[in-house]
């Protein structure tokens, strides 16, 4: 086990200016994060998975000890296969919690040597979400608050379409 390595799991369906929040603590806190990009075949999603994968890599440049890669299957699976104990996971408000606490607990069943450890999200960031931009983004709304700068025009772009 690599104790200084966690995982940031997501579909990051584009990354938020609240997922940079948590990727940018985690990487203050370990030695290496790697952010996992669930790639799953039976939902698509609205950004293909290169593209959040690009956005991720861009919005986190500044970030040396932070690398992208993509999953499939199940989470602790992946967890074994890079040797890694911890997932890292952000809560932003109750909401999340019944989520977050299942999984959490099924990924604990299934793994007990799997950790997952919740950041809380910053207050500025706590009703943002992928969903939101999404919507919020596809009826023309403007949606520069809500995801990190440098990918703001590219999710503009890629929604209004
Ligand atoms: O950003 P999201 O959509 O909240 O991330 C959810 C994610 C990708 C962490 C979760 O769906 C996941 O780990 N999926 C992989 C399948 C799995 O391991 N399922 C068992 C635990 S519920």
């Amino acid at each position: 086990m690599n104790k200084g390595l966690c995982v940031y799991p997501g579909s990051f369906d584009p990354i938020t200016s609240g997922h940079l929040d948590i990727i940018e603590r985690g990487a203050g806190i370990f030695e290496h994060v790697i952010v996992a990009v669930l790639h799953n075949p039976a939902k698509t999603g609205v950004f293909p998975i290169e593209q959040r994968l690009d956005m991720l890599r861009r919005a986190c440049g500044h970030l040396p000890n932070v690398s992208f890669d993509c999953f499939d299957g199940l989470l602790v699976d992946y967890m074994r296969k890079k040797q890694a104990h911890v997932v890292l996971r952000g809560l932003r408000a109750v909401t999340d919690f019944e989520n977050e606490f299942q999984m959490a607990q099924l990924n604990r069943q299934m793994a007990p040597e799997v950790e997952t450890l919740f950041l809380m999200t910053a207050p500025e960031h706590a009703y943002v979400s992928s969903s939101a931009v999404r919507e919020i983004g596809q009826f023309g709304g403007d949606i520069t608050p809500l995801v990190p700068a440098c990918i703001a025009d590219d999710v503009i772009r890629a929604l209004k379409r």
